[in-house]
């Protein structure tokens, strides 16, 4: 990836080459003092990481592999919204780049026209007395068609954001684009500001779910999204529940 500029003050890319995962490396520059808003951005990924100990499909010529060191001033029990801020920024910046239906899957996931297009994993160190030290937000984008198509395993679910192969300028422009828009929001973090956005882009509201927990598939109807992006659902006895993200993964049935 050639340079690229932002127009967000502060910003400071490293590009690398490869790497195991670019959250991992972020968090290992953040322990070691980091500043906020270094962004780490790797051509290919041989361990992309994703929620609830999944992989993140991450060959080059493909994605956007890119980690965020933040060190916002919020306790950890609102570093979900890092995840559903970033969410609505890819959303837009997506819905952008390939003028599709563009949709979030509770609680990070990115869909378009019904296929996963973008993950993001956010990874906190909290404090003693619950203030966030810092964060690594890490964001996946399958920007480009790859090579030899997507693996067998996700080919009936991913997509991706271009309907072409490889484009280094279109990969620099969407790269700007989406820091300039997470950074436009990320001040406002930690006030719920975005919710209606997120609530209106929810792909799963009013829909029927599997509930995934440990070993578990339970059957439910996706209700709404909470003020704090808890997800409200009724399970087939009839009994409601509120799901936070931590725990668990949906799937649309
Ligand atoms: C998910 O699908 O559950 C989240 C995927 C997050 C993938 C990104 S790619 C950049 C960063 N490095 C990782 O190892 N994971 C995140």
């Amino acid at each position: 990836m050639n340079h690229i500029k932002v127009k967000t003050a502060g910003v400071s890319i490293i590009n690398i080459d490869t790497c195991a995962s670019t959250n991992t490396l972020a968090k290992e520059y953040a322990e070691n003092g980091t500043s906020e808003k270094t962004v780490i951005i790797a051509k290919m990924q041989t361990g992309g990481r994703g929620r609830m100990g999944r992989s993140f499909f991450s060959p080059e010529n493909t994605g956007l592999y890119m980690s965020i060191i933040l060190r916002p001033a919020l306790t950890s029990d609102k570093a979900l919204e890092i995840t559903t801020a970033a969410a609505v920024a890819a959303a837009r910046i997506i819905e952008r780049a390939c003028k599709s239906d563009v949709k979030i899957k509770w609680v990070n996931d990115i869909y378009k026209n019904g296929k996963k297009v973008c993950g993001i994993l956010t990874e906190a160190s909290v404090n003693t007395d619950s203030s966030i030290n810092y964060a690594v937000l890490g964001i996946g984008v399958n920007l480009f068609k790859p090579q030899n198509g997507f693996p067998d395993d996700i080919s009936s679910i991913a997509d991706s954001v271009y309907d072409c192969g490889y484009n280094e300028e279109l990969k620099n422009e969407f790269t700007v684009m989406l820091i300039d828009e997470f950074f436009s929001i990320y001040p406002i973090i930690g006030q719920n500001s975005f919710v209606s956005e997120y609530r209106s882009r929810s792909l799963i509201t009013g829909r029927d779910i599997y509930i995934l927990s440990d070993d578990k598939k339970i059957p439910a109807k996706a209700d709404a999204i909470g003020d704090d992006y808890s997800l409200h659902v009724t399970l087939d006895d009839g009994s409601k529940r509120v799901l936070n993200s931590g725990d668990v993964s949906i799937k649309v049935k």
